[in-house]
Parts: structure tokens; C-alpha cells; sequence
């Protein structure tokens, strides 16, 4: 008995001692502000020599836009004044990591920065990445220098060495930067790392990058190709349009395609669904269900600096005249959204308990009514069909989204900037005449793209399985 017992004790110390290096066998301490020089990373234009494509694809994304994103630079500033300084090395490690360690970045105002530090998060940064001491606040060790760390493990040396390194192929290697935690008081401001984790997306195994670096958008798709002039054919290789839903920014940088890509993404991201009853009466109180359901996206819609983005649905009613019977989410003049039933997104609130965008003085989230990964939420809308109304009468529903609230834009970048407001679905139903025939009484057909038919579903799933068992051998050749 007496030597089982030491027997089993003994197995489980050994057990827990793997266990143990097994999760500390990639963590490494952070790299620390100042430890290296600007001069010992490389510009992305010596990259582009020879990953041409990749470099085409990630100019003009919000990674390449990450510093000199006008939005950012206002709300730094603010955020600077608001705290004495205190934040700008936490601000500064996940938009210019360049400049933090290289020490560029305090002073916040830039003014010691170099050309790359500027450049964002970048090649030659993401590329140097050796390590991580986990997730949340940019916890990532850099080695920069002749090695380039990547998802390879076979790659040949090239003007520079290459080591593989299986953090490029997880979630953890984004969740260092896309989970933000205030410092001051622990309270969590952007938790799409978190969300996804708690989500049936980390359960399958599917990753940031199976969305966010193929052209699948919300489906891995294997994406053969050569990663450099001169290098082998791949099976699959990563594109690095890291798109999201920001189409604000990007066109400010001439990067149209990458407004375009977040558009796509956000029209692939929800499905809706209306209910309204087939016929009604003059004087009849009539209940609209519209129910809008997260299919696309591995977290939270909206997700990020979600106190900031908007998402709200649209309800339109009018007769065969066109006149207006009901109105909800429309947009003014001055590009406030009136009547909304519900804004999508997160409600942080200040010391005073009172509502804050400004993320930094955050203390509280007094309401998060963001759509998380499968969820479904439903809007009840209704009123009163008036006497005089000419039959029949259309519902139009759409599910809106901009980066940021109008009013704050204008404050901080002037009335001439117009956020633009994305259709990401819609959908309608049409209210008869109690007296017009049923056979006469037709619907609109929903849109394809959205409510795919069983057949489509099907070769889905078939070409979802067997990407996703080439996908997982792909580590191993
Ligand atoms: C936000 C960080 C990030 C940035 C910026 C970035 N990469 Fe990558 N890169 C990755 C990750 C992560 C992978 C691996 C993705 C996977 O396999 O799942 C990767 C893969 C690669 C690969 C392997 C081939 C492939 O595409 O799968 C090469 C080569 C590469 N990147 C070069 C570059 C160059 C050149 C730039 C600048 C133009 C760049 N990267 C910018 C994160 C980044
Ligand atoms: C002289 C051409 C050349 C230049 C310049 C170049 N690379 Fe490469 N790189 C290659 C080749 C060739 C490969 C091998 C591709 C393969 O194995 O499919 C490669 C592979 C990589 C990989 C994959 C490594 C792995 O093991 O997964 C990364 C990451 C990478 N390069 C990043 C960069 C970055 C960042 C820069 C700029 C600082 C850069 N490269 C500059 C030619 C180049
Ligand atoms: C199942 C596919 C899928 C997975 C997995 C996924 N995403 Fe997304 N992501 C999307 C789609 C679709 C959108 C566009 C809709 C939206 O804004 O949420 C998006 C949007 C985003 C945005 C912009 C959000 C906004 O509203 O400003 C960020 C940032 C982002 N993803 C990061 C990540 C990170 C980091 C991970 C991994 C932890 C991840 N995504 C995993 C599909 C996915
Ligand atoms: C060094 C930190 C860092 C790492 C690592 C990183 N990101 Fe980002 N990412 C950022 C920052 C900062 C921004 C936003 C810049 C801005 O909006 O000004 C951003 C923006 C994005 C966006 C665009 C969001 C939008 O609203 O359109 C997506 C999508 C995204 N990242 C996905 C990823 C994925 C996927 C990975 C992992 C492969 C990753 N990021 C790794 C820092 C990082
Ligand atoms: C741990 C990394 C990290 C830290 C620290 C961080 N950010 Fe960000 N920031 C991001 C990421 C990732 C995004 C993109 C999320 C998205 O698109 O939804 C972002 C987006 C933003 C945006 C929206 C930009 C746009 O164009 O929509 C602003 C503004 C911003 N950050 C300001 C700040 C300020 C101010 C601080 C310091 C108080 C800060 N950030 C600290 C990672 C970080």
C-alpha cells in the first residue's frame, strides 16, 4: 500500500514538473523600454525585396497605421494629459513597440521618434518576436537581428536566418497586443483575446489567424503560394491583410482595399432574421422581432475599443405610398443615431460612475451589450397602423456599423471628417391586407449570401474539414 502511495506521489510530482514547464517552456520576460536601438531593426523596405506580396498586403492596414492613425495620436494626447504621463509607455508599447524598446517613446509628442518607429507594428517587429510572458499589455520578449522567427520549421536561411517558433500559428501571439488591461486598476478594456478563449472557436481549435490571415475571412482556406521570390511552392501561405472593420483610417491612407476588406468582413459577421405578422388592420398594434445572431467572428461584435464602435439596427416602415409609419436608428443631419432600441457596444463608466469613451479614466463597464460569438439577441419594435395607410405596407431592417460615434470624430479630427456607416446585413417583410389572398401575400426572399442553402452548407462543412486536417498537419512537415 505504503509504496504505491510513494509510487503515486512520485509519478504525480513528475506529472506536475512537466506540466509546469511545459506552460513556462515559451515564457520569457517582457522586453523592457530602452533595451535596444531603433537602428537594430530593419525597415520594412528591405523586406520587400523579397516578400513583395506580403508587403503589399499589409501596407495600409491598421498594423501599418497603428501609430500614425490620426484617431490614436488625438486620444494619446488626451490620455497623456489626463494622467501626467503616466500611461505613455503603455499606450506607446502596442502602437509604436518599435519606440518603446528603443527608448524613442516617452516623450509622447514624438519628437525623438525615428522614421520606424512611426511604422507601427511592422515586419521586422512582428518578426523578432521570440517569446512571450503571456497575453494582455504587450508582454512580447524581441530579439531583433539577423533571425527572423516565423510558422515555418523547414525554412532555408535566405539573407537572413529563419527559426520557427509555434507562438505565430496561436491566438496567444495576438492576445499579447488585442487584450488590453488598465494598469492602474485591473479593470479590462478590449477583451477579444479572452472572449475568443471562452469561446467554441478556441474549443475547435480555430485561431485568429484562420480569419484574420486567409481570404476565408470567417473559415480557414488554404492559400498556396511561395512566401518569397525565389522560395518554394507552399501549400499555404498567410496573407497578411490583418483586416478587421475599421473603414475610417485606412482611406486616410490611401488604402481604399482595406476599407473595402472591412466592409466584406462585417457583412460576413451577423445573420438576421424578421418577424412580422402576414396581414394587420388599421388601428392594429403591430410587433416587429428582428433578431440578429454573431456567425462570422471568433469574439464579441463589436470587439476592440468597443465603448467606441457602433452597432445599432435600423427599422423602417412605410406604406405603398411611400409614406413613413415608423422610424427607428435613423441617422441626422448632424450624424447622430435617433431612436435607436439598442447601441451594440460597451458602456464604461468613470470614477463618478458616469459614462466615458475615454477608456484610460475607466473604473467601471456599466453596461456591455455586445453580440458574443454564436449569441443571438433579439429587438421587439411596434406600432400602431394608421387608418390611412395604402397596403401593403414594407418593414426594411438593417444592421448598421461605424468605427466611432460622429460627434466624437468631429471633436477630435473636424466636422469634415465623415465616419462612414456600414450595412453589414438586411432584411424585410411585407404586411397585407387582411382581405388580400393568401397565395397573393409573397415575402422577400432573404439574402443568399446570408442564409445559405442546405447544399452550399453542406460542401462547407466537407471543404471546413478537410482544410481543417491539412491546416493542423501543417506544423508538422
Ligand atoms: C502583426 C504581426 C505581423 C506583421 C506586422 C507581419 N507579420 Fe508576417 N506573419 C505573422 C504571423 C502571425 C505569421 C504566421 C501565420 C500563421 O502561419 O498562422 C506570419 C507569417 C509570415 C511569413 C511566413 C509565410 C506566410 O505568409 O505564411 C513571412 C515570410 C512573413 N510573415 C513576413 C512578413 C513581412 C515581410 C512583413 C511586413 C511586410 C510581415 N510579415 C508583417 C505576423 C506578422
Ligand atoms: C534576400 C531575400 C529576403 C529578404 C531581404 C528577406 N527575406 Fe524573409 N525569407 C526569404 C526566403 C527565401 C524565405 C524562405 C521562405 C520559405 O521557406 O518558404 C524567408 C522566410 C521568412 C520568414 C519565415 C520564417 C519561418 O521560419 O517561418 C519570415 C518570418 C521572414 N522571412 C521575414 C522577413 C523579414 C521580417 C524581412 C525584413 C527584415 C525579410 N524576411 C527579408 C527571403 C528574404
Ligand atoms: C471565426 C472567425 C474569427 C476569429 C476566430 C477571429 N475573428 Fe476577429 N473578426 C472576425 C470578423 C468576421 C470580424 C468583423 C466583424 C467585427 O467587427 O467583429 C472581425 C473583427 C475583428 C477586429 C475589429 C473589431 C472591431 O469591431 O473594431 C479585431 C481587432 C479582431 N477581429 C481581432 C481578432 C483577434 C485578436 C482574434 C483572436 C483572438 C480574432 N479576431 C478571431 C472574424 C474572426
Ligand atoms: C504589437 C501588438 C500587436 C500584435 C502582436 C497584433 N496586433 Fe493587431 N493591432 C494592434 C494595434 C495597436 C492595432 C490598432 C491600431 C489602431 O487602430 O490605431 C491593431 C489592429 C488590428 C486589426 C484591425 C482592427 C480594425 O478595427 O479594423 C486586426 C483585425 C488585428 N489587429 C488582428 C490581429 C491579429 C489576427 C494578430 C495576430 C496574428 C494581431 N493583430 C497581432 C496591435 C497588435
Ligand atoms: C495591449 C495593447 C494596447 C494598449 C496598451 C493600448 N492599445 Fe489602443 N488599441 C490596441 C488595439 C489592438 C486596437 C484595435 C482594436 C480595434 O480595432 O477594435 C487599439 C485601438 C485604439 C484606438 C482606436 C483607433 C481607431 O482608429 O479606431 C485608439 C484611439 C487607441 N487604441 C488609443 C489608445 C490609448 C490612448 C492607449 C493608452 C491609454 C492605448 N490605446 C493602449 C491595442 C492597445
Amino acid at each position: 500500500m505504503r509504496g504505491n502511495l510513494v509510487k503515486g506521489s512520485l509519478f504525480f510530482a513528475i506529472i506536475m514538473i512537466l506540466f509546469i514547464s511545459a506552460n513556462f517552456a515559451n515564457a520569457t520576460p517582457a522586453t523592457q523600454a530602452g533595451e535596444f536601438s531603433s537602428e537594430d531593426f530593419d525597415y520594412e523596405s528591405k523586406c520587400r525585396q523579397c516578400h513583395a506580396i506580403i508587403y503589399a498586403d499589409w501596407e495600409g492596414t491598421m498594423h501599418f497605421n497603428a501609430y500614425l492613425d490620426p484617431f490614436y495620436l488625438e486620444e494619446v494626447k488626451i490620455a497623456s494629459d489626463d494622467t501626467d504621463g503616466a500611461l505613455d509607455e503603455f499606450c506607446s508599447r502596442c502602437h509604436t513597440p518599435i519606440g518603446v524598446v528603443s527608448g524613442e517613446i516617452p516623450p509622447i509628442d514624438g519628437s525623438e521618434m525615428s522614421d520606424i518607429s512611426k511604422l507601427g507594428v511592422q515586419c521586422d517587429f512582428c518578426h523578432v518576436v521570440s517569446g512571450s510572458n503571456g497575453t494582455g499589455n504587450a508582454p512580447f520578449t524581441v530579439t531583433p537581428g539577423e533571425t527572423k522567427w516565423g510558422p515555418f520549421n523547414d525554412s532555408r536561411d535566405a539573407y537572413h536566418k529563419s527559426e520557427y517558433l509555434e507562438l505565430y500559428t496561436q491566438s496567444e501571439y495576438c492576445g499579447m497586443c488585442h487584450q488590453v488591461i488598465n494598469p492602474v486598476n485591473g479593470l479590462v478594456i478590449d477583451d477579444t483575446y479572452s472572449t475568443w478563449k471562452e469561446s467554441q472557436y478556441a474549443e475547435e481549435d480555430v485561431v485568429c489567424q484562420d480569419c484574420h490571415m486567409t481570404e476565408g475571412i470567417t473559415e480557414f482556406k488554404a492559400n498556396p503560394g511561395r512566401a518569397s521570390s525565389s522560395a518554394p511552392k507552399r501549400e499555404h501561405i498567410s496573407s497578411h491583410d490583418i483586416v478587421g472593420a475599421n473603414t475610417l483610417i485606412p482611406p486616410m491612407f490611401g488604402a481604399d482595399n482595406v476599407a473595402e476588406m472591412a466592409v466584406e468582413r462585417l457583412q460576413k459577421a451577423a445573420t438576421m432574421e424578421v418577424s412580422a405578422p402576414e396581414v394587420a388592420s388599421a388601428g392594429d398594434e403591430v410587433l416587429i422581432d428582428v433578431s440578429i445572431t454573431n456567425t462570422g467572428a471568433g469574439h464579441n461584435i463589436p470587439t476592440g475599443v468597443s465603448e467606441i464602435r457602433e452597432m445599432w439596427l435600423e427599422v423602417t416602415v412605410t406604406d405603398a405610398n411611400g409614406n413613413s409609419i415608423y422610424n427607428a436608428g435613423n441617422v441626422d443631419i448632424d450624424g447622430n443615431i435617433v431612436d435607436a432600441k439598442q447601441i451594440y457596444n460597451n458602456i464604461l463608466g468613470d470614477s463618478d460612475g458616469k459614462e466615458t469613451k475615454s477608456f484610460w479614466l475607466a473604473e467601471s463597464i456599466l453596461e456591455d451589450n455586445r453580440i458574443g460569438p454564436k449569441e443571438t439577441v433579439t429587438e421587439q419594435h411596434s406600432f400602431v397602423l394608421p387608418e390611412n395607410a395604402v397596403y401593403p405596407v414594407t418593414v426594411e431592417t438593417a444592421l448598421k456599423y461605424r468605427s466611432a460615434p460622429q460627434e466624437l470624430i468631429d471633436k477630435l479630427l473636424g466636422e469634415e471628417t465623415e465616419v462612414p456607416i456600414v450595412d453589414m446585413n438586411e432584411m424585410s417583410a411585407i404586411i397585407y391586407d387582411p382581405s388580400t389572398p393568401a397565395d397573393e401575400r409573397t415575402q422577400p426572399e432573404p439574402e443568399s449570401e446570408s442564409t445559405p442553402g442546405f447544399g452550399i452548407f453542406a460542401t462547407l462543412m466537407v471543404l471546413g474539414i478537410t482544410m481543417y486536417i491539412f491546416k493542423r498537419s501543417k506544423g508538422e512537415n
